[in-house]
């Protein structure tokens, strides 16, 4: 089932991150659980991550929702529409979307946060893109901030050194031009839900003494690595194809593959998937880490930074992770 019947297309106008000052290095966790930095660089391409340090979800997510609107010279009266994915709300309500609403000063906006994990950036666009050619909003802005410290357990050395926080805000307006969102492409699979797991209320009761106590590590981060990884070998290929099917692109027309951040190998097994010029996968998982739905905007703002995107430019940006959710959305700059 393809688009574009609409005429109206959802354009980035504005793009903006927030990254936490502390970095946490390969040989900090090396103090803390059995590790090497040689291990992690080896098996993950992660050399340190950022951590909020006290910064709430809600109070990274406002500095890159800033940072966007600034770029896009747009006050925050003028949003129709707030997304924010995360997986690390500092509440379950008020949603971080409707504390960003307030704080913005957008009076005129609806708010509501998304929980895709980490492919929460790409669904989030996704909806924006529905909201702009359905002529329901004009500009949205979707906001992408992860807290994961708050759920890294770092006693397991299996997950505490993948993870680390940011968050990164893209602004969409709705455009006559024939650019912005091409393509999008969504999945789930939930049938593999358990293999990366993080507790918010026990969904059974104790059944002798009908206790819902939550136990200390409920909340933490539990993965089972090596089927996730699997599980991307087929998920990323599936979003990406299809995504460029839809966009009647080819992997050649691509100028730039913006992967969530995951694991240097899976961006590896991207390039050589598709024969593509390494330089073309941007990467920046050695300095930053695992961080969720925020990965793929905080690539996008660094990208922007250095200057290199430009006008007329194509995007694929592939999320894939928890729930498990997987999606892709071909972008035109
Ligand atoms: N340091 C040293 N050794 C370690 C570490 C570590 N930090 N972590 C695991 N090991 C050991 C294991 O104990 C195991 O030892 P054993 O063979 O004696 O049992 C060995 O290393 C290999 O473990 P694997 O889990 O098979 O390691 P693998 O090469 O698969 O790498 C990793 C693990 C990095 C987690 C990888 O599986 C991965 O990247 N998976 C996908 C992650 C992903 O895509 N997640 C989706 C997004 S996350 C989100 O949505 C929040």
């Amino acid at each position: 089932m393809d688009r574009r019947s609409s005429k109206i297309f959802s354009k980035i106008i504005g793009i903006g991150s927030y990254m936490p000052e502390f970095r946490l290095t390969n040989s900090r966790l090396e103090e803390l659980v059995d590790t090497s930095d040689e291990w992690i660089v080896k098996r993950t391409g992660i050399r340190e991550r950022r951590i909020a340090m006290g910064k709430a979800t809600w109070e990274m997510g406002l500095a890159a929702a800033q940072a966007a609107l600034a770029d896009a010279g747009l006050p925050g009266e003028d949003l129709d529409l707030i997304l924010v994915s995360t997986v690390t709300p500092d509440s379950l309500t008020p949603a971080v979307s409707c504390v960003l609403q307030d704080k913005l000063g957008a009076s005129h906006a609806a708010a509501l946060d998304l929980n895709a994990a980490c492919s929460g950036f790409v669904y989030a666009s996704d909806v924006a893109d529905s909201y702009i050619r359905a002529g329901k909003a004009k500009h949205v802005l979707v906001v992408s901030t992860e807290r994961l410290s708050g759920i890294t357990d770092y006693t397991d050395r299996s997950t505490c050194v993948l993870f680390g926080d940011g968050a990164g805000a893209v602004v969409y307006t709705a455009s006559e031009e024939p650019c912005g969102i091409l393509s999008t492409y969504m999945r789930a699979e939930g049938s593999l839900g358990q293999s990366l797991f993080a507790g918010a209320l026990p969904s059974e009761p104790d059944p002798l003494t009908g206790d819902r106590t939550i136990p200390s590590n409920y909340r933490f981060l539990k993965m089972a690595g090596s089927d996730v990884f699997r599980f991307t070998a087929t998920a990323v290929p599936e979003s990406i194809d299809n995504a460029l099917s839809r966009a009647g692109l080819e992997a050649g027309d691509i100028d730039w593959f913006v992967l969530h951040q995951a694991n240097l190998r899976i961006l590896k097994m991207v390039t050589d998937r598709y024969g593509l010029d390494p330089e073309k996968v941007y990467v920046n998982i050695d300095r930053f880490g695992n961080t969720s739905s925020a990965s793929i905007p905080l690539c996008l703002a660094e990208m922007k930074e250095k200057g290199l995107l430009k006008p007329g430019q194509t995007i694929v940006a592939s999320g894939f992770g928890g729930g498990l959710t997987y999606g892709a959305i071909v972008i035109k700059l």
